[in-house]
């Protein structure tokens, strides 16, 4: 069977962004910078490296910097060049590979994960796809949705990446229960979003990495709203893994939760230790603390 190649990136940016209130009152969560890079850049470097080649982006309010940012800046090239600042002009032209093109859909409303990835439709059609949530961010050699595609080839159907948290955090996130809860890849049983800590089925929580069958889409345009009344895609996972093989990955390394302040700051202290011009800088500072 010749598996499904990946190719497809959506990300799902058309949330509010509350947790960082006042700082995304008219700035997109996703364009905070972890030390010199925003979220969604480093999103779509691991798309990249994952071998997708045309990033979709779902959008809201407050979100044009994130089209600002991956189209060309002619004004701010043109002063680089005439001010000869060619390492400075290498990075803003090369903020993503010339192969690589981008769409953007408004999500008028923010009514949901679910419905921000149905937003995509038009665009993704039948083919399998990515999602990625760039506030989720995981530092390994390898990234992570590379790792979900190579398991993918073996395995075929969807993949979630999932990890372990600790009983007091489990209601924050969907988490699955699966066949096997010592392998990995394993099947899934079942999905919820944000159980109450007695009632969740394992540990194991779904964070922001997604490889996704087309089957998802009518599933989610008949998928209702939630109590919040928000279209969720743990709800509709749930489904299509009632209909064809979904599987949970324990990924390699180690993730940020970079949509709390908490996880955001931890991101930013890890990336600045292993910035190759602020690394020494930076742990002789922490020493000095
Ligand atoms: P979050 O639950 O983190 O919500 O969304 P948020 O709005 O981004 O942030 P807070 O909680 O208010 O601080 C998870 C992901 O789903 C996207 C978000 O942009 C984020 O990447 N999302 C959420 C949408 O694209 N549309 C929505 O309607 C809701």
């Amino acid at each position: 069977m010749t598996q499904p190649i990946i190719k497809k990136a959506v990300f799902p940016v058309g949330g509010l962004g509350t947790r960082f209130l006042p700082a995304t009152k008219a700035v997109a969560k996703e364009m905070l910078p972890i030390v010199d890079k925003p979220l969604i850049q480093y999103a779509v470097e691991e798309a990249v490296e994952a071998g997708c080649d045309h990033m979709v982006f779902v959008t809201g309010r407050t979100k044009k910097s994130i089209e600002d940012h991956f189209d060309a800046a002619v004004e701010l090239e043109t002063e680089l060049e005439s001010r000869q600042k060619a390492g400075l002009l290498e990075i803003v032209r090369n903020i993503i590979p010339p192969h690589v093109s981008c769409s953007f859909i408004r999500q008028s409303h923010p009514l949901g994960l679910g419905h921000a990835v149905l937003c995509a439709r038009p665009v993704v059609s039948n083919e399998s796809f990515a999602v990625i949530l760039p506030d989720d961010m995981v530092d390994h050699e390898t990234g992570c949705l590379g790792q979900m595609v190579d398991v993918q080839k073996q395995t075929g159907g969807s993949v979630i990446a999932v990890d372990e948290v600790p009983d007091e955090d489990i209601a924050a996130y969907g988490v699955v229960s699966v066949d096997d809860d010592k392998s990995s890849p394993a099947r899934v049983r079942h999905m919820v979003e944000k159980p109450c800590r007695t009632e969740a089925p394992s540990r194991l929580a779904v964070i922001g990495r997604y490889i996704l069958q087309p089957e998802i889409f009518p599933i989610l345009a008949k998928v209702g709203r939630d109590a919040d009344g928000e279209n969720q895609l743990t709800d509709a996972i749930a489904i299509l893994a009632r209909q064809q093989d979904v599987y949970a990955f324990r990924f390699h390394g180690t993730r940020y939760d970079c949509g709390s302040k908490l996880g955001f700051l931890k991101a930013t202290v890890q990336y600045a230790m292993k910035h190759p011009d602020l690394a020494d800088g930076f742990r002789k500072y922490l020493n000095e603390l």
